[in-house]
């Protein structure tokens, strides 16, 4: 009975592994944001190159690996992000790493627009 029931663990253990890799997302080449500002390409492993493939700079401390998630830049986010330097702005600040938002809206937005 005993030895039955090990069994029986250890397959649903197998198949819950097998199920979760399965459904393990590929890194993407890129994404893109849709914001009524204009749209963000996110050059994700230009990115990730930049960092000499250290996925532990962004996942999951500023984001999981999930499209889908919120990434904490809305409109009106930009510079509490700043503030707090999270999400896109742990770089994108003054004196950070690269570009801050103020002046540069069109390095990530498509259509140039306003300024903030
Ligand atoms: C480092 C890249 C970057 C820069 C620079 C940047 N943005 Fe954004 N912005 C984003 C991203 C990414 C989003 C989408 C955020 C999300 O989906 O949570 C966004 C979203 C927005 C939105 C929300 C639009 C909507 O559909 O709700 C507005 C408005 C906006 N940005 C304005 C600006 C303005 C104005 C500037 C310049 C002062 C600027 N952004 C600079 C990356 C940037
Ligand atoms: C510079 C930051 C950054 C680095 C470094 C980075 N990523 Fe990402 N990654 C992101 C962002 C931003 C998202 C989207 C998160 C969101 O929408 O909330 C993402 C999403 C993902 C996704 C989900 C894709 C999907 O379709 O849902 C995977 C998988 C992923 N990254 C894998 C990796 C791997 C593997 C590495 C290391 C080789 C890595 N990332 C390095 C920023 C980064
Ligand atoms: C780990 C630091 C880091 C994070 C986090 C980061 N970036 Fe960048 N990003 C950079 C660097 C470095 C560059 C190169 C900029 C330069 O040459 O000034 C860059 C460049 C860019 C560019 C110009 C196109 C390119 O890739 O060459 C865009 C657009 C951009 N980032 C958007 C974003 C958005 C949107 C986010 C958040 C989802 C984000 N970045 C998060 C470091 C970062």
């Amino acid at each position: 009975m005993r030895f039955w029931s090990r069994m029986l663990l250890s397959l649903i253990l197998v198949c819950a592994v097998a199920l979760l890799s399965a459904q393990q997302k590929k890194e993407p080449e890129k994404l893109v944001f849709n914001t009524k500002f204009g749209n963000v390409t996110f050059l994700h492993a230009k990115h990730a190159e930049r960092v000499n493939g250290d996925c532990k700079v962004c996942h999951d401390k500023l984001w999981p690996q999930d499209a889908k998630a919120p990434l904490n830049f809305k409109e009106g986010m930009h510079k509490p992000a700043e503030a707090k330097k999270i999400s896109c702005a742990f770089c994108h600040v003054a004196g950070g790493k690269s570009f801050a938002s103020m002046g540069n809206c069109n390095k990530c937005h498509a259509k140039p627009g306003a300024k903030s």
